[in-house]
């Protein structure tokens, strides 16, 4: 059975229906199919019993595990976005390495080796996923070339609980690099609980989950086309519609990936320049590594307070 969800009622900002799709294997998906953008789109809740014609991202994995590793033909413009089960977890995890390690600012400037990477970074994944409240990851597909695009990393973490980070996972003897950027990412959230700035301490009101964006990418031959910026839109609905999540945050590593969050809404509560980030050994981590930073001047922890659906908590 196929349930469509029309999505006005959930606030997306592009022209988008949302299936909910029982899989042979008996999972349920979440599909999102991106349409022609037009101001005029109209989105709703609606149930349909057509099928979608949505195919499983999994399917182009399991039938074709190198489409993963890059394609030289031309991106299509037919793109579809679809939550991530937390039981394709390595999926997500592979695609990351093979694209995430491979473009992010930080990670290229300070050099990290690919064995930093590959020996935690799966169960990292996994146990973040299976920790999260929902699933809430998100994959873009470009169905014309059947291959995966883009991901974004995100997690859903309650109030009170201890859920993954990097650093339960990484030995700052085996993982020197990991350590120092979880350094730096703790230098640049200065411990500031984004639950709490938002003013969610409140007395008598009950402490929201928390939507953080871990990991977002999207391969550069689709750079520029707004597709990061639909993975967060996606994520946001869900997570502030399904699972009355209030506050949202993420580390822009990227000055693109500022632009994005800044245009959802997320505001910068604290920002290091690269240029100006001095380690606790006393260490200027990122200087002379300019030019591998491009563009990219500085990490901003930005948080979000996301409406809420179901009246004040
Ligand atoms: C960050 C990233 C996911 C953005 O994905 P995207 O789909 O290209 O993003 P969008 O199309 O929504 O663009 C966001 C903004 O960045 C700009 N941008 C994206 N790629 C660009 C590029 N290569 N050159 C110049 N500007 C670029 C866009 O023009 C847009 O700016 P605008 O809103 O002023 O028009 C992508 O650049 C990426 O994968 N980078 C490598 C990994 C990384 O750094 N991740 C972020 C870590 S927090």
């Amino acid at each position: 059975m196929v349930f469509k969800l029309l999505a006005n009622k959930i606030g997306f900002p592009w022209g988008s229906t949302f299936s909910l799709v029982k899989t042979k294997t008996g999972i349920l998906q979440r599909h999102f199919r991106h349409q022609n953008l037009n101001a005029s789109s109209k989105f709703g809740l609606q149930l349909a019993s057509s099928r979608s014609p949505f195919v499983p991202a999994a399917d182009y994995h399991t039938s074709n595990p190198v489409q993963d590793k890059g394609s030289q033909n031309a991106p299509s413009s037919n793109i579809e976005f679809a939550i991530v089960p937390k039981e394709r977890a390595g999926i997500i995890s592979r695609f990351l390495e093979n694209n995430y390690h491979k473009t992010e600012p930080i990670t290229i400037a300070l050099g990290m080796p690919e064995n930093e990477i590959y020996g935690w970074f799966p169960r990292f994944i996994n146990a973040a996923m299976f920790s999260s409240v929902c699933d809430i990851s998100v994959e873009a597909v470009d169905v014309t070339m059947k291959k995966r695009i883009a991901v974004l990393s995100s997690i859903i973490r309650l109030p009170e609980s201890v859920s993954p980070n990097p650093s339960d996972f990484t030995d700052p003897a085996k993982h020197p690099v990991n350590a120092q950027m979880n350094e730096f990412f703790a230098a640049v959230d200065k411990g500031i609980d984004p639950v709490e700035i938002l003013g969610f301490r409140k007395e008598g009101v009950v402490r929201p989950k928390k939507l953080e964006h871990m990991y977002m990418v999207v391969r550069p031959e689709y750079a520029g086309q707004k597709i990061g910026s639909r993975m967060v839109s996606l994520a946001e609905a869900v997570a502030q519609n399904i699972n009355n999540c209030r506050v949202g945050y993420a580390y822009a590593t990227s000055e693109f990936s500022y632009k994005i969050f800044s245009k959802h809404g997320y505001k910068v509560v604290n920002e290091i320049k690269y240029a100006d980030y001095v380690n606790k050994k006393g260490e200027k981590i990122f200087a002379g590594k300019e030019a591998l930073l491009g563009p990219h001047l500085s990490c901003r922890f930005m948080v979000k307070e996301l409406p809420c659906m179901f009246g004040d908590t």
